[in-house]
C-alpha cells in the first residue's frame, strides 16, 4: 500500500458517514474550553464506534459564541459547545442522526454529487 492509501486508511475515510470540525479558539473561546470540547468529542466518537472523521480547528470564521462544530454532509452547526452539550451531540447527532436542534445555529447543506 503506498503512503496516501496507507495514511486514508488509517484515519477511516471510507467508512466515515460524517466529518466533525470543532474549533478550540482563541477567538471564538478560550483554547482550555474547546479542549475540553474536544476531549469528550474524541472520547464519544470511540467509545460509541461512530464511523466519524474528527478535525480541530483554529477557527471556523464565526470567531464569536463558541466553541463552534460543523457536522458534514448536512452542514449542521452548534455554537456556543460545552462538554455536556457535545455529549448529547455525539450521541443523538452523530450516533443516531437526529441533530440536537434547539442548539442548531444554522442549517447550510453543501451541495453534492
Ligand atoms: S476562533 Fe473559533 S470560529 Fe474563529
Amino acid at each position: 500500500m503506498n503512503p496516501i492509501d496507507a495514511a486514508f486508511c488509517k484515519m477511516g475515510l471510507d467508512a466515515s458517514e460524517k466529518h466533525v470540525f470543532l474549533c478550540i479558539g482563541p477567538d471564538c473561546c478560550a483554547t482550555q474550553d474547546g479542549l475540553a470540547v474536544w476531549e469528550v468529542l474524541k472520547e464519544r466518537v470511540a467509545k460509541l464506534g461512530i464511523p466519524t472523521m474528527r478535525t480541530k480547528a483554529a477557527c471556523l470564521r464565526v470567531c464569536s459564541g463558541g466553541p463552534w462544530m460543523v457536522v458534514y454532509p448536512e452542514g449542521v452547526w452548534y455554537g456556543a459547545l460545552t462538554p455536556e452539550k457535545c455529549h448529547r451531540i455525539a450521541e443523538e447527532h452523530l450516533a443516531a442522526g437526529r441533530p440536537v436542534e434547539e442548539w442548531v445555529a444554522r442549517h447550510h447543506p453543501l451541495a453534492g454529487e
